[in-house]
């Protein structure tokens, strides 16, 4: 049901990969809430072509190609942005992440360093990149509202997400440092929500994906947040319902990151 709460907004969305992805779920529901979108993702994937049927499914938006660790790209995606919409953004979704240790088999204690650079650049400090391109070009409104996507690994180990729980601890630090300036200087709003396991082409390739699911699943007195749900999220905090949050890492998870245990799993385990 839509509600109007972003009516006359401005946003743009990263990282819409196919129908599964977290922001192909957000960018529909941000247009159904009545949001004007720019749609944006790395050249590689665009060939893919999908990102053209939700371009069609919200009102013909244009997609513009930006890598997000190039910042002459992110440069003329703003200020092509800003030329579409005729004015500055209200809200960007950042929701961006590759690993190429996990992608290339590496296990965290052999990583290879050239590519955890890769993997830090393109899933964590690509958010200050993101972020200091806007500030230069001053392309996001006052109260404007950023919002990345985080997982509970930066918090807590779990084994197989690799080198993307550094990233993603990283990526709550830039959340918190450059929120603490775009605030003062703009009142801009920087958050990660930090979500459930969710069934999409990056989730997927985390090995035993699967376990991981179930396991959080078990371990949540909500069960796990879905996509649809997370997008749900992401409109309220990009609305103007939310204006005083910022500079937070906040879960989305089922009540997941606050249960100790659950007595299903206690059940699972069974006696010695
Ligand atoms: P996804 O694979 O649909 O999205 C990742 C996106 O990053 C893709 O669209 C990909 O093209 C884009 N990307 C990769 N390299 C890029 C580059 N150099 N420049 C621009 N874009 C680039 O998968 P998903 O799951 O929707 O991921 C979105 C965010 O949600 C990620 O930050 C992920 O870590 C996070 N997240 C996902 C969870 C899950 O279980 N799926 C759980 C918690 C967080």
């Amino acid at each position: 049901m839509a509600h109007a709460l972003l009516k006359g907004k401005k946003g743009i969305i990263f990282g819409a990969l196919d129908e599964r992805s977290i922001a192909w779920k957000t960018a529909l529901r941000c247009y159904e809430e009545g949001a004007q979108l720019v749609l944006t993702n790395a050249p590689v994937a665009l060939r893919m072509g999908e990102i053209n049927k939700l371009s069609a499914l919200c009102g013909n938006a244009p997609v513009i190609g930006a890598d997000v660790t190039n910042m002459d790209d992110l440069r003329a995606l703003f200020e092509k942005s800003m030329e579409h919409v005729g004015g500055k953004i209200d809200f960007v979704l950042h929701s961006i992440g590759m690993s190429l240790n996990v992608r290339k088999g590496k296990h965290y204690t052999e990583m290879n360093y050239e590519w955890n650079g890769k993997t830090l650049d393109i899933s964590a400090m690509s958010l200050h990149r993101v972020l200091r391109t806007a500030w230069d070009l001053d392309a996001i409104s006052e109260w404007g509202s950023v919002v990345a996507l985080s997982y509970i690994a930066a918090q807590r180990v779990f084994p197989d997400y690799n080198e993307m729980a550094d990233a993603k601890a990283l990526l709550e630090s830039v959340t918190r440092s450059f929120g603490y300036h775009y605030g003062v200087k703009r009142k801009v709003r920087v958050n990660t929500i930090s979500q459930s396991p969710t069934p999409t082409p990056a989730g997927s390739g985390v090995k035993g994906f699967d376990g991981f699911l179930n396991y959080a699943e078990a371990m949540s007195p909500l069960g796990n947040a879905g996509s649809a749900d997370c997008a749900n999220y992401c409109v309220t905090l990009f609305s103007d319902l939310t204006r005083y949050v910022t500079m937070q890492n906040l879960f989305h998870d089922g009540g997941f990151s606050f249960t100790g245990v659950t007595q299903q799993v206690i059940d699972k385990m069974g006696t010695p």
